[in-house]
């Protein structure tokens, strides 16, 4: 079974960006989640190369891309040169996903596609043999801090049916809302790998934490 902690930069301390990088890669998580956001495919931005350059310098770790950001074909090729193992881009903000697909497999990297939560898992039947992962989104892309959202619950479950019936490899992850309160459920439910931002960065002792939701 897998259990992976992917805890998100983007609720780090930005002053102290190496030390938190430092921080997250001597911890049990084995993933970094890095969120870009470009101010129109969601309402908030981010942080994009060069801050994704400095978390690669402070740590090895696998780094698990999650585009909040219209039209990612013209970005793709450049997040797997920056040193991206997944890019994950949203089934919202492309015309054709299968493309994109290629476009990060042809670069090297794992590819991933996210739903919003308002965006039915099934409409993802038919492009499951070509995906890695799905990011399941348990709050409104944005913003850290947000509440999970139940209905999230369903649709992974959902997803697990579909992924097992079909015998793909593809890996479910979760993104917002996720800490320790829930993370036991949510592997049981079927994800593979929780996203966490504030629940990681804002506890006293953000290492134990990320050990804690792997109990
Ligand atoms: C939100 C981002 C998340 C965010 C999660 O749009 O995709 O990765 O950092 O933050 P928490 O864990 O605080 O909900
Ligand atoms: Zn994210």
């Amino acid at each position: 079974m897998i259990r992976i902690i992917s805890p998100s930069m983007l609720s780090a301390d930005f002053g102290h960006l190496d030390r938190d990088t430092r921080m997250i890669d001597a911890s049990a998580a084995e993933w970094i989640h890095i969120d870009v956001m470009d101010g129109v495919f969601v309402p908030n931005i981010s942080f994009g190369f060069p801050v994704m350059k400095a978390i690669r310098k402070a740590s090895p770790k696998f780094m698990d891309v999650h585009l909040m950001i219209v039209e990612p074909e013209k970005y793709l090729k450049r997040f797997v040169e920056a040193g991206a193992g997944l890019v994950t881009f949203h089934y919202e903000a492309t015309a054709d996903p299968s493309a994109a697909i290629r476009m990060i497999k042809e670069a090297g990297a794992k590819a991933g596609i996210s739903v919003k939560p308002a965006t039915p898992v099934e409409v993802l039947e038919s492009l499951l043999p070509e995906l890695d992962l799905v990011l399941i989104m348990s709050v409104e892309p944005g913003f850290g801090g947000q509440s999970f959202i139940e209905g999230s619950w369903d649709k992974v479950r959902t997803l697990r049916r579909m992924i097992d019936r079909g015998g793909y490899p593809t890996l479910i992850e979760i993104d917002g809302g996720v800490s320790a309160s829930n993370s036991a459920q949510l592997f049981d439910a079927g994800c593979d790998v929780l996203v966490a931002g504030s629940a990681v960065f804002s506890a006293p002792d953000p290492k134990a934490e990320i050990l804690k939701m792997l109990e």
